[in-house]
This record gives structure tokens, C-alpha cells and sequence, in this order.
């Protein structure tokens, strides 16, 4: 990062699993809790969904029987590759013109007993997956591995991973904003609908560890609006350049839907103070193995 910029870190939380990493496995860790062998499990996302591909490959694992309803969108190289492999590791797969179709086939399937696992894995139990995330990261900054940043830029989509990531620096009590970097439409990722869903999950957790916790107020979360490129997957310019630098210097890749603008962003933030940025995607999906 430093040949980029002396005051950019980041967080490969794309290693943080095996065979595939990313912020959507965070959250599995508790949506598929208790999975029982041969349990048909439903979800929903678009076309290229990454968290859809991360419950069909891990609810596989454990012995599921994964079906993903998913609705079309402006595809990129990397949904693209997302979308082929999705098809092969899930059960079924059928694509819809739009969400609601994908919803009201996934209500039948959740009417005849299939585990629901919410789109992009957002409710409150998928967010305890992102506060340990956090938490992970405070662990790292207290062993001196990095020094703490004024900020974490994180994509913003349905808001999982923002909500969990502010919630543990609050519980943390550290002074560190995230940042979402909006890649979907307004009226899906907005602070209030983030700081919402970061509310809720404070309130499970205080009701499992009947302990109070501090809430994340309004200042602690911010939502960049520059970074949507007009339509979910749509890559934008300045983030396909920023994308570009990164390989250069570290090898490293991203994806168009999500990282590459979140990493324009945190480009342009570390101009001017300590930033951390947050990455998301596996670029080892990439390889279209
Ligand atoms: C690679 C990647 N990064 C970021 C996000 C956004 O995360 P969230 O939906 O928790 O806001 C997603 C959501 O699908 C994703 O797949």
C-alpha cells in the first residue's frame, strides 16, 4: 500500500476463509448455525450475488441443499464469474426479470420448510459475523500489527458489513469512522436504514449477553454517494483506474461491483488521513476455476 500512499492499510478479509473469503462468509458463520445434513436452505440476490455463491458453497459443505432464486443485473467480468460458478454449486438456480419474482419463488420454497437465509445475509444474527470482524481488527491494532486508522472504508450494499464493522468499534470504544462506499441504490443503502440494522444487532447481542452496550451514533458511520456508478454492477471510471493501480503495485485484483470503488474511495480519503481499506472480495474467483 505504501507505494500508493504512506497513510493507506488494508484488511485482506478476502483470506479469511478457504475456499472462498470475503465479507458474505463473515456472516455465515452464524446464518448457517446448526445446519442439519440434507436441509434445503433458500436465499435470493442478483444474478451474480456473491453471498449467494458463498451460501451455496458452504451450505453444500455441511451437507445442504442450497437454492438460490436471483434476478438479472448489468453484469461485469467478475459477476460474470461469480454467476457461473454460483449456477454450478447451487441446487437450482432460476433467474427472474426481477426481485420480486426471485421472492415469490423463494416464499414457496420457505413455505415448504426451506431454511430462509435473507438477501446479502443482512439481518442481525449475519451482522454478529461483521462486530467480530471488527473486533479482529481492534485485536490487531492492540498487538501493534497496525496503527489505528481515522477511518475503514467498507462497500456499502445492504449494509451487513458496515453495521457490524461501526457496532464493534463502538463496544471497542475506539475512535475509528467507517465509511460505506455506496454501490447500490439510494434507497437501499442510506446511514439511517445502516445505523438501523446496527441497533438491531446491538439489541440481540445485549439480550444473549444481558449486558448493555454502547449504541454507534450518527458520526461514526458515513455513506460516500459518489461512488455508485448509476446501476448495481455498473463500473465506474475513477474505480477501474484506482483498480488499476492496485494490481500494479500489489498483484492484488477487484472486482467492479463492489472493491474497486471502495478502494477509489480510500485512495482519495488516505490523501488526508489514516485509512484502512476493507476488502471484500475474493479475487480468487476470478480465476473461473
Ligand atoms: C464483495 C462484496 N463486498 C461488499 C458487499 C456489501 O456488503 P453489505 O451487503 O454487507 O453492505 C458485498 C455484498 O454483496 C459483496 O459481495
Amino acid at each position: 500500500m505504501r507505494a500508493l500512499s504512506p497513510q493507506l492499510w488494508i484488511k485482506r478479509d478476502d483470506l479469511c476463509a478457504d475456499p472462498m473469503g470475503g465479507n458474505k462468509v463473515r456472516a455465515l458463520e452464524f446464518l448457517l448455525g446448526g445446519i442439519a445434513h440434507d436441509e434445503r436452505i433458500v436465499t435470493v440476490g442478483s444474478a451474480g450475488s456473491t453471498h449467494a455463491l458463498a451460501v451455496a458453497t458452504y451450505g453444500k459443505r455441511l451437507g445442504a441443499h442450497v437454492v438460490v432464486a436471483r434476478w438479472t443485473q448489468e453484469m461485469n467480468t467478475a459477476a460474470t464469474h461469480v454467476a457461473e460458478r454460483l449456477v454450478r454449486e447451487a441446487e437450482a438456480a432460476p433467474l427472474f426479470r426481477s426481485p420480486a419474482g426471485a421472492y415469490a419463488w423463494a416464499l414457496r420454497e420457505r413455505l415448504q420448510g426451506a431454511r430462509w437465509i435473507p438477501a446479502g445475509g443482512g439481518s442481525p444474527l449475519g451482522v454478529l459475523g461483521h462486530v467480530n470482524a471488527g473486533l479482529e481488527l481492534v485485536a490487531q491494532i492492540d498487538a501493534g500489527v497496525l496503527s489505528q486508522p481515522a477511518c475503514v472504508v467498507v462497500p456499502l450494499g445492504t449494509g451487513g458489513t458496515a453495521a457490524g464493522l461501526a457496532l464493534a468499534f463502538a463496544i471497542a470504544q475506539r475512535d475509528i469512522r467507517v465509511v460505506g462506499a455506496r454501490v447500490v441504490p439510494r434507497i437501499v443503502a442510506r446511514q439511517g436504514r445502516v445505523l438501523g440494522l446496527a441497533r438491531r444487532t446491538a439489541r440481540l447481542i445485549e439480550r444473549m449477553a444481558s449486558a448493555k452496550l454502547p449504541r454507534v451514533r450518527a458520526h461514526m458511520l458515513d455513506v460516500a454517494h459518489e461512488t455508485y456508478g448509476g446501476a448495481y454492477g455498473r463500473e465506474t471510471e475513477v474505480a477501474t483506474h484506482a483498480a488499476g493501480q492496485l494490481r500494479a503495485s500489489s498483484g492484488i485484483s477487484l472486482d467492479g461491483t463492489y472493491s474497486a470503488k471502495a478502494f477509489a474511495l480510500a485512495l482519495s480519503l488516505a490523501a488526508r488521513e489514516p485509512t484502512l481499506f476493507w476488502l471484500t472480495f475474493d479475487s480468487r474467483l476470478l480465476s473461473g476455476s
